[in-house]
């Protein structure tokens, strides 16, 4: 494992799940743990990387030598992205952002009475397919996106449908049901029309060693294209 991999670059990367508000007590979430995102970024910074960490909350310590930005909702992980992918060579969109907020949460506490109760809830923001769509694929001032995909079946043609669809570099796919808050990890990585590598099932940090040298890979393509 080279440690020098990676010197020299800036990876941003989101991890954990987002919060969003019902209303001061309550809320939607999901049940990311953030220890995917948690391992790149610890793993990074061994490889020589600069490392931000836009992290929404989860109970892990912050590595040694990791910028942190501590968020809560997708909105405020869509702008500390936007911000700092603003000088960044790589994004890597790990967390498990919350699809939808709740339109209008209330700014006090919602009071037992009726039987039912309808939340409306609205689309969040797409924080990788943003960043993705600021530049052309393949462009030099565009960092490397690369996103993950949490499927539950069709593994890899949902994944590669998804790489396509958001524009990215690099994706890693894998199964939802086995990785969630589990410190295992099976991967297909893809890339390109057909490029694909399976990686695992291991431990988190070894897998994210993986994905590393992976995405050198991928700047190293793109520098020699
Ligand atoms: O579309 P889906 O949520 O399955 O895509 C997963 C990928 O997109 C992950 O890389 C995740 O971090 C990113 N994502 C995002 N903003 C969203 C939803 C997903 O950046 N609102």
């Amino acid at each position: 494992y080279a440690p020098g991999l990676l010197s020299g670059l800036h990876l941003t990367i989101t991890a954990g799940p987002t919060r969003e508000a019902i209303d001061p007590v309550r809320f939607i979430s999901n049940h990311s743990s953030g220890k995917m995102g948690y391992a790149l970024a610890a793993e990074a910074v061994q490889a020589g990387a600069r490392v931000t960490l836009i992290s929404g909350p989860v109970n892990l310590p912050v590595p040694d030598r990791v910028h942190c930005i501590a968020v809560t909702t997708a909105q405020e992980m869509l702008e500390a992205s936007l911000e700092s992918t603003e000088h960044s060579d790589v994004f890597i969109g790990v967390a498990a952002v919350a699809d939808y907020r709740v339109s209008d949460a209330s700014d006090h506490k919602i009071k037992k009475s009726a039987e039912t109760l309808q939340l409306t809830l609205v689309r969040n923001p797409d924080i990788i397919g943003t960043l993705a769509q600021k530049s052309a694929a393949k462009s030099p001032q565009r960092p490397l996106i690369v996103g993950f995909a949490a499927e539950t079946q069709h593994i890899e043609q949902y994944g590669r449908e998804k790489l396509q669809r958001k524009n990215l570099d690099l994706l890693f796919a894998n199964d939802a049901t086995a990785t969630f808050n589990s410190d295992d990890i099976c991967a297909t990585a893809l890339w390109d029309e057909d490029g694909s590598q399976t990686l695992g099932p291991a431990n988190k940090n070894l897998v994210a060693r993986q994905m590393l040298a992976l995405i050198a890979e991928r700047i190293r393509a793109r520098q020699t294209d």
